[in-house]
């Protein structure tokens, strides 16, 4: 363990990768838990550098229902046809499994859509981190033209004309207008209940032997030793650091974006983006921020080499692939929600 970790950072130094470039942006995160890492090695205790995810605490069980109903409307786009759940679909890992979703009027987005499960655990949303939260996260994509192309004011239009969502917000919120903080307050409480304990990996991290294979274990002490829990790690397995995406070599790829370069400026973060969550990975495919990969080996090997400088042999692969997928948890489970109906003088959907 120690010299793994050792290795890592001489290894970036040696590759000439700057300190600072990593220091500046993760360095507070990484080598936090990094020095916790080596800490515990040193006095071998059994922490790990993954946490178990526990479920859910519904404080505001009206909240987070309100919230799922939200989720699935598909009534605050304007075409009336694109919900949350069409690009975050909670049958598909949170995913559309698409490379790039499809928004309104069928136009192709920027960017993969990243999985809503265990969002909560992110240090903020989207690949760049430009939404400090979850909250703030909810109203990008109802006004977003490329995505579900309303307004704040006509979402907001729409649900004031239907008597039973009326009662619900008087109900959750004690007010008696509807208001888009509300709306997106509403769906932040319910995404935080979309968390997947109970995935195999933390049966093992909370003592059951049995719950992983012999090469299962292996695949997660090569991903520790290799390096991968530099950056992925924590409950969410990531979602805690800004990363550059091509450390040690660049990604070629002919997706535009520049990552957190464009939310803070800095030059030096041109390609850093959010380290984005391995729970659920089997099911989020396609990978990374332009979805070009569509196999989780192929991922695996990408990484190595373009993240550590490493070249991974077919059964260190094999064994890494297996570790990952005992990520895997249980995923959300409830009552589809059954929405309340238009009434005669609700906006209507507009598919132009
Ligand atoms: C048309 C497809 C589409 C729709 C509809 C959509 N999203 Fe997204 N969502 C995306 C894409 C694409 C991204 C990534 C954008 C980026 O990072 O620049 C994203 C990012 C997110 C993230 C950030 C996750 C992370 O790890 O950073 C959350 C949370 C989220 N969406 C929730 C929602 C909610 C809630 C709604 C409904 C109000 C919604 N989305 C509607 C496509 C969609
Ligand atoms: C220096 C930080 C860093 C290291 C080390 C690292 N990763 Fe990553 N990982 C990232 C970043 C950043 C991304 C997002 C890349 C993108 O698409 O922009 C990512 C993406 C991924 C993805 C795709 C996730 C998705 O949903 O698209 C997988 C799988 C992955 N990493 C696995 C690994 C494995 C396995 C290792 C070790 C061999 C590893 N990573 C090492 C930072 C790192």
């Amino acid at each position: 363990m120690l010299p793994a970790f050792a290795s890592i950072y001489f290894g970036f130094s040696l590759q000439n990768v700057r300190w600072g470039e990593i220091m500046h942006v993760s360095g507070a995160i990484s080598l936090g838990l990094g020095l916790c890492v080596l800490s515990s090695t040193a006095f071998s205790t059994a922490k790990e550098p993954i946490e178990p995810i526990e479920p859910a605490k519904i404080t505001d069980a009206a909240k987070v229902e309100l919230g799922k109903q939200l989720y699935f409307d598909p009534r605050l786009s304007k075409s009336g046809f694109l919900s949350c759940n069409s690009c975050h679909n909670l049958s598909m890992g949170g995913t559309d499994n698409l490379p790039s979703s499809i928004g309104h009027q069928w136009t192709i987005g920027p960017i993969n859509a990243p999985t809503v499960l265990n969002s909560s655990f992110n240090l903020a949303q989207f690949w760049d981190g430009r939404a400090k939260d979850l909250q703030e996260q909810a109203g990008g994509p109802i006004a977003n033209p490329k995505e579900m192309a309303f307004s704040h004011e006509l979402a907001v239009n729409v649900l004031e004309t239907i008597p039973q969502y009326r009662a619900s917000f008087k109900n959750v919120f004690g007010d008696q207008n509807i208001t888009i903080d509300q709306v997106t307050d509403a769906i932040a409480s319910f995404e935080e209940t979309l968390v997947t304990p109970g995935s195999r990996f933390d049966q093992w991290l909370k003592g059951d032997e049995t719950a992983l294979t012999q090469q299962e274990k292996s695949g997660y002490q090569l991903f520790k030793d290799v390096g991968c829990t530099a950056c992925h790690s924590g409950p969410a397995v990531g979602g805690m650091s800004y990363q550059k995406f091509g450390l040690i070599k660049p990604y070629i790829t002919d997706n535009p974006a520049t990552g957190r370069a464009a939310v803070t400026g800095n030059e030096y973060e041109k390609f850093f983006f959010k380290v984005p969550t391995l729970r659920n990975i089997e099911l989020t495919y396609p990978y990374f921020h332009d979805g070009s990969v569509w196999d989780l080996g192929e991922a695996v090997d990408i990484m190595a080499e373009l993240q550590l400088g490493r070249t991974l042999n077919k059964t260190e692969n094999t064994q890494i692939v297996a570790f990952l997928k005992t990520l895997t948890g249980d995923q959300p489970d409830f009552k589809l929600p059954i929405l309340p109906p238009s009434q005669p003088d609700t906006p209507r959907p507009d598919v132009k």
